[in-house]
């Protein structure tokens, strides 16, 4: 049995903590699912990223839509940060946990009528269009407004991010953005739209990557646009990479802030532009756990081991929709021989799972364990199929914890129902 190696989620006398707090305490207070989040882990990531970038002009945007409990959001903007928000109820959410619509940008390929009015009426830093259409109904709705419209265009570089098609998306196949080809044309085509503001290109080209190649490539093509639409005569100031950078949940090697550093800084320094970078999972994967309970164990006549825990694709989705690795451990050292067996929930679909064929500790009923790097695109992801009830959260800084958000009632279910 390996143990997932953190300096934020570790055994203390064989027992698993997340800074200086015992899990399987948490797990005992509150039930479980639980996710529990490590407030130290999202500060140093977020220095770690924002320091390697200190020489030169960036921001930072946190993709909210990686994890946006409220007090999530909160710890990111008190350091400085801004927030990428990718829906009105985003917005909503970045605007209740305190952010200001100036530090935010919005995106998304598909923006309601809605979503435009309300990014426009509130002052938003960046509306980040996707087509050329989508420009034409900013101006026009900026128009009825009588406001100028900030507008970056998210360009789709035709670079292969080399992660999993589904959360690949800088590809030309792939819908996101306006082709290179085209891009220059629609830039001063555009600049020439009476309420439209151009202020900088945009690209995100897919989500856990982790080799550094895709990003440079990318960042080459698109500043040598960035300089060409200039010289077009179209005041640009912002250089936006996306989001993107790829974390360890098994034995991938990764790429450090630094390395990135190393290479894109000295393309960005020809640049003259403030340059926006936008991570969800970098800043949270490792910085949340999901624990969860053994209900049941089992083994069939062709010998396959199930253990049944109380988590499920409700809860964390991720290996259900791309067959993602989560590391699964304990909450208390057992000594007790390994055993491979499918880890599932108890939701009645084939595909709820959320380890197959995982070597793990002999664990049995009542046992707790953690499921690991769940802090991104865990509970944002979260449903109540199966009529279950959305886990609570828990931020943990230090040896003090607090709840974030409670676990669902009945209630929930069905209160906005007739
Ligand atoms: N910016 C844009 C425009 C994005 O679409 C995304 C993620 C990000 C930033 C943040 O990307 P990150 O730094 O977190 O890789 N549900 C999938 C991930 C989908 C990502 C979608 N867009 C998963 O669980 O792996």
């Amino acid at each position: 049995m390996n143990y997932f190696p953190s300096n934020y989620f570790r055994y203390i006398d064989g027992k698993l903590h997340c800074e200086k707090v015992n899990l399987q305490e948490l797990a005992e207070e509150f039930g479980t699912p639980l996710f529990v989040y490590s407030k130290n882990f999202f500060i140093d990531k977020y220095k770690e990223l924002d320091e390697a970038f200190k020489s030169i002009n960036h921001r930072i945007y946190y993709a909210s839509k990686a994890n946006f409990n409220l007090s999530v959001i909160k710890i990111f903007h008190e350091l400085g940060s801004g927030i990428d928000v990718n829906s009105a109820g985003e917005f909503y959410r970045a605007l209740k946990a305190g952010v200001k619509p100036q530090d935010m940008l919005l995106a998304g390929v598909g923006k309601t009528d809605e979503e435009i009015i309300l990014g426009l009426k509130n002052g938003i830093k960046v509306i980040k269009a996707e087509s050329l259409e989508e420009v034409y109904v900013i101006n026009s709705i900026a128009a009825e407004l009588d406001v100028m419209a900030p507008v970056a265009i998210r360009i789709n570089p035709d670079v292969d991010a080399k992660t999993h098609p589904y959360i690949s998306t800088g590809l030309a196949e792939n819908k996101f953005g306006i082709d290179t080809i085209y891009a220059y044309d629609m830039f001063i085509e555009c600049s020439k739209l009476s309420n439209i503001n151009l202020t900088g290109i945009d690209m995100h080209i897919g989500s856990q990557i982790t080799t550094i190649e895709p990003f440079v490539e990318a960042v080459i093509k698109m500043a040598e646009l960035y300089k060409k639409i200039k010289s077009g005569g179209v005041p640009l100031k912002h250089f936006d990479v996306g989001g993107g950078i790829g974390v360890l949940y098994n034995n991938e090697t990764a790429f450090t802030p630094t390395e990135l550093a190393e290479k894109l800084i000295p393309i960005f320094m020809q640049l003259d532009a403030e340059i926006i970078f936008e991570p969800g999972r970098f800043l949270t994967a490792n910085g949340g756990v999901l624990l969860t309970d053994v209900l049941y164990t089992k083994t069939n006549s062709l010998g396959k081991n199930f253990v049944v825990v109380d988590s499920a694709m409700t809860e964390l989705l991720r290996p259900s929709l791309y067959k993602s690795y989560h590391h699964v451990q304990p909450l208390e050292q057992i000594d007790n021989i390994d055993f491979n067996t499918d880890i599932v929930g108890p939701v009645c679909e084939t595909g709820d799972y959320i380890a197959k064929e995982r070597e793990i500790t002999m664990v049995g009923r009542g046992d707790k364990l953690a499921i690991m790097s769940a802090g991104a695109y865990g509970m944002v992801m979260a449903s109540n199929y199966n009529g279950r009830r959305r886990p609570a959260e828990i931020l943990v800084d230090g040896s003090e914890y607090k709840i974030i958000r409670s676990r669902e009632t009945f209630e929930h279910l069905i209160f906005d129902e007739v």
